[in-house]
């Protein structure tokens, strides 16, 4: 039983430790149904802490087995052990001592998935945050650094593959069929970082020459069978260590780096020193079974946590508080790895994109919090978006603040004065304000400040005068979090587009600094002059969504279209095109709802099709363009008193007009479109698939027929066009015979392959129609279907709740209720996965009265569950405020 009962932890009364771990010794026995931990942590009592502390080591749900100092058991009056802590009297008042605990766990019977678990007969670990506790009691917090050598033994058979953190130091055999392997890590790491695997994996291995000429070994290892699907996962690390190399100046610091695939995984991946686990949807992959979205997550992944070994191992966090310092850090290094390697322009949309999606709801709603929190009840529910999407935006902000020069300066000196630290978002800017000289105070708010800023742009032109006067106005509403609201520092890119395209000169006076095309603005409010300008030019504000904020302004119909059109920036070709669909379905949804008709106007049809014609465009960027927001994107658009059916009519009228003003151009792109030859995943490929795979929506839409989706479904040789033609068919099409029967084909043909079952289950969650909740209950109780694993939970109760408005929120309740059942079930299994899932009701308070009120029930009958985990009450409770 745990016995934390979720108290508030603070950042104010963060104090350091009063023990040092200078060394941690294991030695793990593993067998069947039971695994034997013997840990000797070499100790000191930290300089000047006085001799009166006692030793509080935590513990999670620990069975004490034995315990000694310096070699001598501990008598029991000396020593109290819980399940959660064990507390040591009368230690050494000076110099080192070495305290050896004994722990047995049952890793069989570990549904939480933290600490040591096995999943699939494989034996692996996640410690971060406070998984380490449940494998041993210690100073289980990020800035207690130590050693570690580890030492596995377990039968040969079962477990040929033995792997810890570090370098492999010895291996050998053992008496009855058993065997053993030492790793040696010279790293000092928090205990977060410690992991360990064994099981009969297979591997794909491969080999890493740094810019300095040392050789690394690399290896992905995966269940039986799967190695082969690991190559492109492999290539991918391959060039994510190059582009640190050269992007960043790191250098990879062992002599193995290991990648393991782990199918019951409660998140994407972690990055454990020299030995990363990950969910196996981050790593195997091939056409057959993976769409292009798939292994540009695998890319971006890999990257990630490969990126961590600088930014969060070598650097890694003083506290929890602090963990936007590895994870926005690292989160924009990824960002900028997928940016080079891929298409620039498109990347930035898909962040914004997924900005706009996920991190504004968030921080617009009941769980909004800072980049940097300052009080938690559970750290797992601060692993966020606005922790790492959002602490993202802030690192690409100071970048473009301080230029692509400052910035690296900054990060040079970072990583030369914090190597081998557990650092703050304070180190970390003195750094940058070090490197370039610059006042970094007020940027700081960026970290304090919660809530999405509201950026409002208004312009006046003097045609007589060929002056044009901008006002810039910022300012940020009071929300959940209750913290300021003090003007941010703003970066705003911008440029003057004439009328016949192009970028015009363009040197304001006024009382914001601007520096090339980025306006700085610091104050509420200021002001702008350009002068000498022929003809009223189109502003092109906030390009490469350079704030993440929401922007005000009145901007002109015929501007937006000209913007559309001609702006050399393609991000704000992009950005007119969204914003402008964007208002287009708020105001239909609006009219909708009040029982009129929507009337999107004719030019909306027309500049889609242009866009989709532009042959001068790259294809994936036409793709984003001319896709429709999302029914969430709509609602948040909305604001207020949202009724879920009229978005959703709103959005279908619209995709049907825009199909039916040209459905031949959609037939026709298609057509082009479609390629010959062997299937590739590449960027530029995966852009012709993203275009006609849009085609494909709008073209059946303006048929009302399910023919062409479903010979494409049929004739596709890859995942990508597979999927895309089945999710137009459960989308427009749903219970007709040719959906009904392509679902039971594609189940047929995937069955054996849990990844493509969960694609499976999830495409028939979203469908967005009231009667999906009747389906949704009655694929639950599929065979395949288990809430014990993650993806599977995800991909039924996730995708339903998370992404289908529609009958999620059915007025009637049901769909909240079915949905807080499966909650209250997961939680008795994975609180964790049961907290992340219940965020779904975070928006709860922008909808109609009346869902509004069911919703309110259903989040106060949760709330007076019994037995509810501290991690799922967190969120319930914050959500109700
Ligand atoms: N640090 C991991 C990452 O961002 C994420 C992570 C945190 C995690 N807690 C976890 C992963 C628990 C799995 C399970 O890369
Ligand atoms: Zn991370």
């Amino acid at each position: 039983m745990r016995t934390d009962q979720g108290q508030p932890i603070r950042l104010e009364d963060y104090q350091p430790a009063d023990f040092l771990i200078h060394h941690v010794d294991m030695t793990v026995q593993l067998f069947d149904g039971r695994v034997e931990i013997d840990s000797v942590l070499e100790m000191e009592r930290r300089p000047g802490r006085g001799t009166a502390a006692l030793l509080e080591l935590e513990g999670d749900e620990l069975e004490l087995a034995s315990l000694a100092l310096d070699g001598s058991p501990l008598s029991t009056d000396r020593y109290h052990a819980t399940p959660d802590r064990l507390r040591v009297e009368g230690l050494p008042a000076s110099g080192r001592f070495r305290l050896a605990i004994g722990t047995r766990l049952a890793p069989e019977d570990n549904t939480k998935l933290m600490g040591l678990y096995r999943s699939s007969g494989i034996w692996c670990t996640q410690c971060e945050a406070e998984g380490f506790r449940r494998i041993t009691y210690f100073l289980d917090r990020p800035d207690v650094l130590s050693t570690y050598r580890v030492r596995l033994e377990a039968d040969r058979s079962q477990a040929p593959v033995l792997l810890s953190n570090g370098n492999p130091a010895e291996a050998g055999d053992l008496p009855d069929g058993r065997h053993f392997a030492v790793w040696d890590d010279p790293f000092p790491k928090p205990s977060y970082l410690f992991a360990l695997v064994a099981g009969d994996l297979d591997v794909l291995s491969d080999s890493f020459r740094t810019l300095s000429g040392r050789d690394v070994a690399l290896a992905i290892y995966t269940e039986k069978g799967q190695a082969g699907r690991a190559a492109y996962a492999m290539d991918a690390l391959k060039r994510s260590m190059r582009w640190d190399e050269t992007r960043f100046g790191r250098e990879y610091d062992l002599d193995v780096f290991s990648v393991v695939a782990i199918s019951d995984f409660n998140m994407g991946a972690m990055e454990n020193k020299g030995l990363n686990i990950f969910n196996h949807k981050y790593v195997l992959l091939d056409p057959d079974a993976a769409t292009d979205g798939d292994y540009a997550g695998v890319e971006t992944v890999i990257a990630h946590e490969y990126f961590h070994n600088w930014t969060g191992n070598r650097i890694t966090c003083r506290d929890w508080f602090q963990l936007c310092l590895k994870e926005g850090l690292t989160v924009y290094r990824d960002q900028e790895f997928s940016a080079d390697e891929r298409s620039r322009a498109v990347k930035r949309i898909t962040t914004t994109r997924n900005l706009k999606a996920h991190q504004f709801p968030e921080d617009q709603g009941p769980l909004q919090h800072p980049v940097r929190p300052e009080q938690y009840r559970e750290i797992n529910n601060f692993y966020t978006s606005t922790v790492y999407d959002k602490g993202a935006e802030v690192v690409r902000m100071l970048e473009t603040i301080l230029g692509r020069d400052g910035f690296r300066a900054g990060m040079d000196l970072y990583f030369e004065r914090h190597d081998g630290d557990a650092a703050t978002i304070e180190d970390f800017l003195r750094c940058f304000e070090d490197a370039t000289g610059k006042d970094l105070a007020q940027f700081a708010l960026w970290y304090h400040q919660a809530g999405t800023p509201t950026l409002t742009v208004e312009d006046d032109f003097d045609p007589a005068r060929g002056r044009l006067t901008l006002t810039l106005r910022q300012s940020l509403q009071p929300g959940a979090a209750r913290t300021g609201t003090e003007p941010m520092y703003l970066p705003v890119r911008f440029g003057l587009v004439g009328h016949n395209g192009g970028d015009l000169e363009a040197r304001p006076t006024g009382t914001a600094e601007v520096v090339d095309d980025v306006i700085h603005l610091r104050e509420r409010e200021a002001t702008l002059v350009f002068e000498g300008l022929s003809a009223r030019p189109y502003l092109s504000i906030l390009r490469d969504f350079s704030a993440p904020v929401t922007l005000r302004m009145d901007e002109r119909r015929e501007d937006r279209l000209a913007l559309a059109r001609l702006d050399p920036a393609p991000f704000n070709r992009w950005r007119a095109l969204s914003d402008l669909l964007g208002e287009t379905l708020r105001d239909g949804a609006r009219a909708m709802q009040a029982g009129r008709p929507a009337a999107f106007g004719p030019d909306v049809a027309s500049i889609i099709a242009a866009t989709a014609a532009d042959e001068a465009l790259d294809p994936a960027l036409r793709a984003e363009a001319i896709a429709l927001p999302s029914e969430t994107e709509i609602a948040r658009l909305i604001e207020r008193d949202v009724d879920p059916d009229a978005v959703h009519a709103a959005r279908t009228a619209l995709l049907g007009e825009i199909g039916t003003h040209d459905a031949r151009l959609f037939s026709d792109l298609r057509e082009r479109l479609s390629h010959a030859g062997a299937f590739s995943p590449d960027a530029a490929s995966a852009g012709r698939r993203a275009l006609r795979n849009v085609a494909l929506g709008y073209l059946s839409a303006a048929e009302g027929r399910p023919d062409v989706a479903a010979r494409q479904l049929e004739t596709a040789d890859n995942m990508t066009d597979r999927f895309a033609a089945l999710a137009v068919l459960c989308q427009q099409f749903p219970g007709q015979p040719e959906t009904e029967a392509a679902l039971a084909a594609f189940y047929t043909r995937h069955r054996h392959d849990p990844l493509v079952i969960d694609k499976w289950f999830a495409i028939q969650a979203v469908s967005p129609h009231a009667g999906t909740l009747d389906r949704v209950a009655a694929l639950a109780g599929h065979a395949d279907f288990t809430l014990r694993n993650p993806n599977r939970a995800r991909s039924l109760v996730g995708s339903f709740a998370a992404g289908n408005p529609v009958a999620f929120n059915r007025a009637d309740g049901e769909g909240y209720r079915w949905v807080a059942d499966r909650l209250l079930a997961i939680d008795k299994l994975n609180p964790q996965l049961a907290a992340r899932l219940a965020t779904s009701f975070r928006s709860w308070q922008s909808l109609e009265p009346a869902r509004r009120e069911q919703a309110k029930n259903i989040l106060k009958t949760l709330s007076e569950s019994n037995g509810i985990s501290v991690d799922l009450r967190d969120i319930v409770d914050r959500s109700r405020t």
